[in-house]
């Protein structure tokens, strides 16, 4: 592996033709989002570190393991890790009334540190949503079919809901205190981080991989027994709103978010269609705080990679591209004909029409270019064509060819009626 041609462990260039389902991705996303009134929000891939320090959770692992930091000018920098905390520092250097049911969405690259794997990348790439909307179960639900609607215009709406909830940002000292009462009796059977995370941050107990861990936890009262009744209702007023809007859900009151900012709703959407990295997307409702503001809203995010590979691995990703635009390619048969065919072709795409040419050659590895390209038709012009005011116009899947008029050309090569 050479540092000069190959990208950065976990880092992938994205070329064609996989780019072409990115960039479809993102047209039928933006189409959607647009219907229920999100604006994009492009914030820098650079920022403080504290800006996620201070929102996602000192003791979460992105915070502690993934961030790529960096210093520059005495500040402490960082590669984003995800978009929330960026679009929450944006909303907090503005005025009440500006952020007040602001819906903006996102769409690029973030960045984690962590072990490379199928499915988990270094730099990877969210279509997000924030919605800044007080508590609300209507909205949360609302956003949360906004997400399956996403995957459904995708062709993948058949991934698997998981909701639960955090329970209101009031009471998580309580929920930590009355698990960590209920793990404690168990804390020797545990494996060593979850005895740092009874003290630490007791909820990612409910996350380790461990068998042993995962026994206990199944023993012990899950986090909503130890919520108020409010959060409960709360939770099961979103249920009812996505079974009433035909949103199919899993309650999964072992669900816990790797992030700390979250109150209330949180969900996960997975497919079987990937192996063990199967979570497509998250999201959930938060609150946190960030120059001297308190923001709270609710939002998502949906890891690209991770759709084009449950497309890739259905074989969906076909369905979604529609066929390229046929390609005309000109063909210049001496220095004068080539000079000339710049300009045609400048008209001709200027009609609409895509076009290519090769700088210099002769007419038989000009034609074998246009093969290459998967050229619709040549446009061959010498000498002869361009004193006649014409062009030999071959269309190449049937070799048929014949001569037209310059002033009909475009029409004859089915461009596009001037709009
Ligand atoms: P998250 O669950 O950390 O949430 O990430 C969302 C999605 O990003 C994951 O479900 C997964 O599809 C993708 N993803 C995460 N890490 C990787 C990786 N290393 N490689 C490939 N894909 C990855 C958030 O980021 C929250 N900001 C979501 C949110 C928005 N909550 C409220 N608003």
């Amino acid at each position: 592996m050479s540092s000069t041609t190959q990208p950065v462990q976990g880092m992938a260039d994205i070329a064609a033709p996989e780019v072409r389902l990115w960039q479809r991705l993102e047209e039928l996303g933006r189409a959607v989002l647009a219907r229920y009134g999100f604006e994009e929000l492009r914030t820098p891939i650079v920022e403080f570190e504290a800006v996620f320090t201070r929102s996602l959770g000192a003791t979460t692992d992105v915070v502690q393991k993934e961030m790529y930091v960096f210093e520059k000018g005495g500040r402490r920098l960082c590669l984003r890790p995800e978009g929330t905390a960026g679009v929450m520092r944006h909303a907090a250097g503005l005025g009440e009334q500006e952020t007040a049911g602001a819906r903006w969405f996102y769409l690029g690259p973030m960045f984690r540190s962590e072990r490379p794997q199928a499915g988990r990348r270094r730099q990877f790439h969210q279509l997000g949503v924030e919605c800044l909307e007080p508590p609300s179960p209507l909205v949360d639900a609302e956003i949360l079919a906004l997400q399956v609607d996403l995957l459904r215009v995708w062709g993948i709406g058949d991934c698997r809901v998981r909701l639960n909830t955090r329970g209101e940002a009031g009471g998580h000292a309580q929920v930590a205190a009355g698990l960590r009462a209920a793990l404690a009796t168990h804390e020797s059977e545990l494996c060593d981080d979850c005895r740092r995370r009874i003290g630490e941050n007791v909820l990612r107990v409910l996350d380790c991989k461990n068998a042993a861990c995962q026994r206990i936890v199944a023993q012990v009262p899950p986090p909503t027994a130890f919520m108020s009744e409010a959060s409960r209702e709360y939770l099961a007023q979103v249920a009812r709103h996505l079974t009433a809007l035909d949103v199919a859900h899993d309650l999964d009151p072992l669900l816990v978010r790797g992030l700390d900012y979250y109150e209330h709703t949180v969900w996960e959407i997975a497919s079987t269609a990937l192996g063990a990295q199967n979570a497509v997307a998250g999201g959930g409702r938060y609150r946190l705080q960030l120059g001297g503001r308190e923001l709270t809203g609710v939002g998502f995010a949906i890891g690209l990679e991770r759709v084009v590979g449950v497309l890739q691995a259905l074989g969906r990703d076909d369905a979604l591209l529609t066929a390229p635009p046929p390609l005309v390619w000109l063909v210049g048969l001496g220095e004068t004909a080539m000079q000339q065919n710049l300009g045609l072709m400048q008209q001709l795409r200027a009609a609409g029409l895509v076009c290519r040419m090769a700088p210099a050659g002769s007419l038989k590895s000009q034609m074998r270019a246009a093969n290459k390209a998967g050229a619709a038709w040549a446009v061959i012009r010498g000498a002869d064509e361009l004193a006649a005011g014409v062009a030999a116009v071959k269309y190449m899947a049937s070799g048929e060819q014949q001569n037209v008029a310059l002033a009909q050309l475009a029409t004859a090569l089915g461009a596009p009626p001037p709009a």
